[in-house]
């Protein structure tokens, strides 16, 4: 008895610890955050060309072969770790990444921030209950659905309505609806609110399953906004990007400052994409919160650029009916 009473209340004092370290590290990481805003606002960007210094991998956009994957490799619904695999930067297998591994390749191939790079593995590690420190994944096990992986994504079908549930391909069906949307010759802002609202209607409209929370949702822009403020918006880049998961020659990321993307910095974006996601109350809901809206686009609008009116696919009912 004394024993399980130990236990119960060990189990207790370990999860508040927990929490309380969690709480202290995402602190820690947003002053740092801004201490790099700050930094950044303070310092030249670099010029076109010379981002990554000579000697390190992509210096001057000369990027190591693309392979595509091959039989058995891992890969995962992000186009930017598969490109990177693709291109040996991260392993070829995709497999066996540690974290830490995750974070510096990152950095140092996209120019992010390096509060974001350390966030993002960490905040992984802890979706899948493994240590950032000593830890390693497979490209696939980012795609664990509603971790960081949602319904609605731009670029690949729902985790319910796709063959086997699989993530680790692009859907070039998805990608053409996108540039079907692209009118100038640069991707905008604009363009990716107006595709997550249409790819927001119609997967609730299609998913039997479907599920978006206020969280997902901005995880969701927070990835248009990563891809616009480190592709630029160049379609070239953005289809050899998004069809092949493969970097152009030349490639260097959009964001040219010292300190690269800080997580504050692209929030500004992120505002601007939901902003722009016209959304209606959710019929069941009624409560007219952003958590519980849609994209507000109608079936044709949908259609004309997904392709039909799919049937909405629903779990099997268990008595047949
Ligand atoms: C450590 C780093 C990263 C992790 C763990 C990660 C994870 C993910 C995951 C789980 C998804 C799927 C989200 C969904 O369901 O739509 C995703 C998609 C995406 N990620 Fe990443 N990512 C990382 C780095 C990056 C970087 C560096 C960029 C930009 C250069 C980026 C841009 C994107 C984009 C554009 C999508 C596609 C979203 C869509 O289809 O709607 N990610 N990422």
């Amino acid at each position: 008895m004394v024993n399980v009473v130990f236990n119960a209340i060990s189990r207790i004092v370990l999860g508040i610890t927990d929490s309380v370290v969690h709480a202290l590290t995402v602190g820690y990481i947003l002053v740092w955050d801004n201490g790099l805003i700050l930094l950044n606002t303070l310092s030249w960007s670099k010029r076109k060309g010379s981002l990554i210094p000579p000697g390190h991998v992509g210096h001057g956009g000369n990027w190591p072969a693309y392979i595509p994957p091959g039989e058995g490799d891992s890969r995962c619904a992000c186009p930017a770790l598969n490109a990177m695999a693709n291109h040996g930067i991260l392993p070829r297998d995709g497999r066996n990444i540690p974290f830490t591994e995750l974070n510096r390749a990152t950095r140092a191939t996209y120019n992010f921030s390096p509060s974001f790079c350390f966030y993002v593995p960490l905040y992984m590690a802890g979706v899948l209950g493994r240590s950032y420190h000593n830890g390693t994944l497979d490209l696939e096990d980012i795609s664990v659905h509603n971790g960081i992986e949602h319904d609605a994504s731009l670029f690949r079908h729902d985790t319910y309505l796709a063959e086997n549930g699989d993530q680790s391909k692009p859907c070039p069906d998805l990608v053409d609806g996108f540039f079907k949307i692209v009118k100038g010759d640069k991707v905008t802002v604009d363009d990716l609110a107006k595709y997550s609202e249409i790819r927001r209607a119609s997967s609730r409209r299609d998913n039997g399953q479907f599920t978006l929370s206020t969280f997902h949702k901005l995880f969701a822009s927070s990835n248009c906004a990563t891809l616009i403020r480190i592709m630029g918006g160049d379609i070239p880049a953005l289809k050899a990007w998004l069809y092949e998961e493969r970097l152009i020659d030349g490639f260097e990321s959009a964001t040219r400052k010292p300190w690269g993307l800080t997580m504050g910095s692209f929030q500004t974006t992120v505002l601007r994409i939901e902003a722009g996601i016209r959304a209606v109350p959710s019929e069941d809901s009624g409560l007219g919160d952003l958590g519980s809206t849609y994209g507000q686009a109608g079936v044709s609008e949908t259609s004309a650029l997904l392709g039909g009116e799919s049937a909405r696919k629903r779990v099997p009912q268990v008595n047949g009916e």
